[in-house]
């Protein structure tokens, strides 16, 4: 039979050395899950600018190699619309920038829950063998149980839709978890932005939309999931409204540069 102390001595020991074991994998595999992290966000990016088949499998070469030769990164200022050339996209973290008050400001009040709008935002560019096919920009709002976190692409005339693809998100399998549903992200394809007035008109039905030609602003509702739905169409109105790229948008709707 053991003392107490020595149980409670031995029990320390254990803890102490468990806690030093769990410490160092985290600091030893930071570095290969902040790759990992950049390297699913490359493949959402390169899947959103329908360059790779969902499912399809590439190696992180072939990834970053795909990316290189095919997406241009730029950082533009939300304030002005403008390109903004004295931060480096590769280093730029919007998330990071989003959450410090010295480069974001409080958000007016939105139906995303957006809290803070970064003064400067990521985009990404797809040229294609010379030839500007698609612009992605990232959404993010509130579903139903947390974030949704993800990206939009638009064809170069800035009206039509070329895909959506969600990154990070909370919302329950198989209901508003269908926001991952190849088949619902195919409906996207071709639909308009914005009406004849110039205001976003995209949203997420509740129930079943058209064909993109008789009603090219709704795509289907998730059944089920009319909170996540509301969820995707306040991502889209709030990031590219007036609080996010709207004035980027305009700029370049009317000749500015893209
Ligand atoms: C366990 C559970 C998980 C749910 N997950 C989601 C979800 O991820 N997204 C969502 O919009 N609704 C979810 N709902 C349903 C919502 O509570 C709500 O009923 C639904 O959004 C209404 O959609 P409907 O009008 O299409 O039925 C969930 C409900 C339950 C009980």
């Amino acid at each position: 039979m053991h003392d107490t102390k020595y149980t409670i001595f031995f029990a320390a020991l254990v803890c102490f050395v468990c806690s030093i074991f769990v410490a160092g994998s985290a600091v030893l595999l930071k570095d290969l899950q902040d790759a990992n992290v950049l390297l699913d966000r490359q493949k959402k990016v390169l899947d959103v600018a329908d360059l790779v088949e969902e499912g399809q499998k590439l190696s992180a070469i072939e990834v970053n190699a795909l990316f290189e030769a095919n997406i241009q990164a730029v950082v533009v200022d939300l304030a002005t619309g403008e390109t903004v050339t004295d931060i480096d996209p590769a280093t730029f973290d919007q998330g990071k920038a989003a959450k410090d008050p010295a480069t974001s400001n409080a958000a007016e009040e939105n139906a995303a829950k957006v809290r803070r709008v970064p003064n400067n935002a990521l985009i990404y560019q797809v040229v294609v063998e010379g030839e500007l096919t698609a612009i992605i920009f990232p959404i993010e709002g509130a579903g139903l149980w947390g974030t949704l976190y993800g990206f939009i692409a638009v064809g170069p005339d800035l009206q039509t839709v070329k895909g959506i693809t969600f990154y990070q998100h909370k919302e329950t399998p198989g209901l508003g978890g269908e926001v991952d549903n190849t088949r619902w992200k195919s409906l996207w394809q071709g639909r308009h932005l914005f009406d004849e007035g110039g205001r976003i008109a995209l949203s997420v039905n509740k129930g079943q939309a058209g064909s993109v030609e008789e009603d090219p602003y709704h795509v289907d509702g998730l059944s089920g999931a009319t909170l996540t739905s509301r969820g995707v169409t306040n991502s889209i109105h709030f990031w590219l409204g007036e609080q996010g790229f709207g004035t980027y948008l305009k700029a370049a709707r009317n000749g500015g540069s893209i």
